[in-house]
């Protein structure tokens, strides 16, 4: 199911700007392997978050090929930095030499490892949280991003609406519900003010509001 009709992202595709010529590398290969990356609308809603936020560290879990950290570190000033995460070495590596052909090398770093772990081990404050990992792990992401965000700071997490199964009662999947449990979190947290963003796959923004 297409969370967006067809004739609006057609429209919002051709009227937005180009993509620079290193992420339309990496939106070509995206297409060309059919890998899952957030795309350009949702990458240009994330630069305009790291500007909104005035973002200085983001903590990414889940980054592919490193796409849609190439969105916030381009959006960053020098001495920002977003720090990424995927199991498989192979999307670190291939990301990491896109950071590089873009010039931004020095704002990102993109470890190989679980990204649960890598994040339960990082202290903050960050800035921004991003969450594209494993749907089943969302719940426990909202947990550990609580105290590691600073106040005003945001969590993102991509596939909210997951091509509409939250909204179908027979899909009862631990990823679907994961999301539904997710979802439920972030709006009943009074720490938090949430909202959802119906482009692409849906994409909650959770700010947050409390010590
Ligand atoms: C949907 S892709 C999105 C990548 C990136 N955010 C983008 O938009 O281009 C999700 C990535 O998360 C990785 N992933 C899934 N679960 C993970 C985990 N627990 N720890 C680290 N990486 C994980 C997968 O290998 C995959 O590359």
């Amino acid at each position: 199911m297409d969370i967006t009709l067809p004739l609006i992202h057609d429209y919002l595709e051709v009227t937005r700007p180009p993509s620079d010529p290193t992420l339309r590398a990496m939106e070509d290969y995206g297409h060309s392997q059919n890998f899952p990356s957030l795309g350009p609308q949702c990458g240009r809603l994330l630069f305009a978050l790291t500007i909104i936020c005035g973002a200085r560290r983001i903590f990414e879990l889940g980054s592919g090929y490193g796409y849609s950290m190439y969105w916030m570190a381009k959006a960053m000033p020098d001495g920002g930095m977003v720090i990424g995460t995927d199991t498989d070495p192979g999307n670190a590596a291939l990301g990491r030499e896109y950071l590089r052909q873009g010039g931004l090398l020095e704002k990102t770093d993109l470890r190989t490892g679980n990204a649960i772990d890598l994040f339960a081990a990082e202290t903050g404050p960050f800035d921004m949280v991003v969450c594209d990992i494993d749907k089943e792990r969302y719940p426990e992401v909202f947990e550990l991003a609580k105290p590691r965000l600073r106040r005003g700071g945001m969590l993102i997490a991509d596939n909210v609406l997951w091509s509409g199964r939250v909204l179908d009662s027979s899909m009862n999947d631990a990823s679907t519900n994961g999301i539904r449990e997710f979802t439920r979190r972030i709006f009943a947290d009074p720490g938090f003010f949430s909202v959802i963003i119906p482009i692409r796959d849906g994409l909650s923004i959770s700010v947050k509001t409390g010590g």
